[in-house]
């Protein structure tokens, strides 16, 4: 057997976060400029050297796959990667197959999905407010994204909403949208707004809401308990004694949780990212192109993660955002 992956700081990975796509079909104002340069399609790897680059992963001991963008299911014809990633969830090499979605496509898609063993599925929502939704988003609309939803819960998944916390905008829906997903059985997972990618004119910090306000907002409704569970990823839960609920945060800037780390991300054109919050990659493209064997890739991929970084370099802490990443979220995935 291949070892498996160990980082400098004795941390296993065994988790792939993929960008597929860096397009969206919305342009969330914390995440894109309107008017975005989106990569030429030559650059991205196609679909057959994503299945290898991923099958790669998965000898090296990768266990769980999370298919991101951009909005991963605006990259055509992505249902024959996930078919063909399948087979790994079938052999017993990989135990979760995943993804973050926006949710527009998702009522096309959910059968498929489900069929080809995801059952999880991570949906981005900041608001069930339509119009306001429209004006996140620029112009996407809450219905195709509300018909998504029941879609994938038809089809047996089970769904998480990721809802990023922003002042004057959220904020005022923290209750509906709690009493929502608990009345139709999803988690929640509130995310602080992170320093990625340049804007434009929108100001990151006059958008910043604490997720120390927002549960203490939550403490005045409810009794919180906090879980000491961590799922392997990087949110931390506490659950509300009145209604079950289990509310996920994740607090990158506020709370440090690298040093249980298990991910590495895969771009859209085949850069390996050994932290969210650090410009080090590693090509990883290069080195599939250039052999039919996987020997080259796969040594490429071990003298990445023998670079993995400690942990991140975001500081919100100034009156300016320090360590703003240049690169967007769309880019890694998230
Ligand atoms: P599960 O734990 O499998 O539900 O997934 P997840 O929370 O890791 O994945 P998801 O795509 O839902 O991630 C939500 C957000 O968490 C991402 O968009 C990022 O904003 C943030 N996030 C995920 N992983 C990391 C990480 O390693 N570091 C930091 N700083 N943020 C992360
Ligand atoms: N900060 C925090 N979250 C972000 N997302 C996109 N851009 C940012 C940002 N700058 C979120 C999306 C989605 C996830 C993949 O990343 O809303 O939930
Ligand atoms: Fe698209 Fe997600 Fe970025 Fe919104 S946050 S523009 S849905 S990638």
């Amino acid at each position: 057997m291949t070892a498996p992956l160990i980082d400098p700081f004795m941390r296993p990975i065994t988790y792939l976060r993929v960008s597929v796509t860096d397009r969206c079909d919305f342009r969330c104002v914390y995440c894109m400029a309107e008017d975005m340069t989106f990569l030429p399609k030559r650059d991205l790897l196609t679909l057959e050297e994503l299945d290898r680059m991923c099958s790669a992963f998965v000898d090296l001991g990768v266990e769980k796959l999370r298919i991101t963008g951009g909005e991963p299911l605006v990259r055509r014809d992505i249902m024959t990667f996930f078919k063909g990633m399948s087979r790994h969830l079938d052999s017993g090499a990989l135990k979760e197959l995943t993804l973050t979605t926006n949710g527009s496509q998702l009522h096309r898609f959910a059968d498929e999905l489900a069929s080809y063993g995801v059952k999880r599925i991570n949906i981005s929502l900041d608001t069930i407010v339509p119009d306001k939704f429209a004006a996140i988003t620029r112009w996407g609309k809450l219905d195709n994204v509300l018909r998504g939803i029941d879609a994938a819960q038809n089809a047996g998944m089970r769904v998480k909403i990721n809802a990023v916390a922003l002042k004057d905008f959220n904020d005022s829906e923290l209750f509906t949208i709690t009493e929502w997903c608990k009345s139709r059985d999803m988690d929640l997972t509130w995310i602080e707004v992170m320093p990625m990618g340049d804007l434009g004119n929108e100001d990151r910090l006059g958008q910043y809401w604490s997720l120390e306000d927002l549960r203490g907002q939550l403490a005045q409704q409810y009794t919180l308990t906090e879980l000491s569970e961590r799922t392997g990823g990087p949110a931390r839960y506490v659950r509300l004694e009145e209604t079950g609920q289990k509310i996920g945060f994740i607090t990158p800037l506020t709370h440090n949780f690298c040093e249980s780390c298990n991910r590495v991300r895969l771009t859209c054109t085949g850069q390996l990212y050994m932290c969210l919050g650090q410009e080090d990659m590693v090509d990883l493209r290069a080195p599939l192109r250039a052999s039919e064997s996987n020997g080259p890739v796969t040594d490429a991929i071990r003298d990445a993660i023998s670079k993995k970084p400690k942990g991140h370099d975001f500081d919100y802490s100034r009156q300016r955002i320090d360590g703003q990443m240049s690169r967007h979220m769309s880019h890694t995935g998230g």
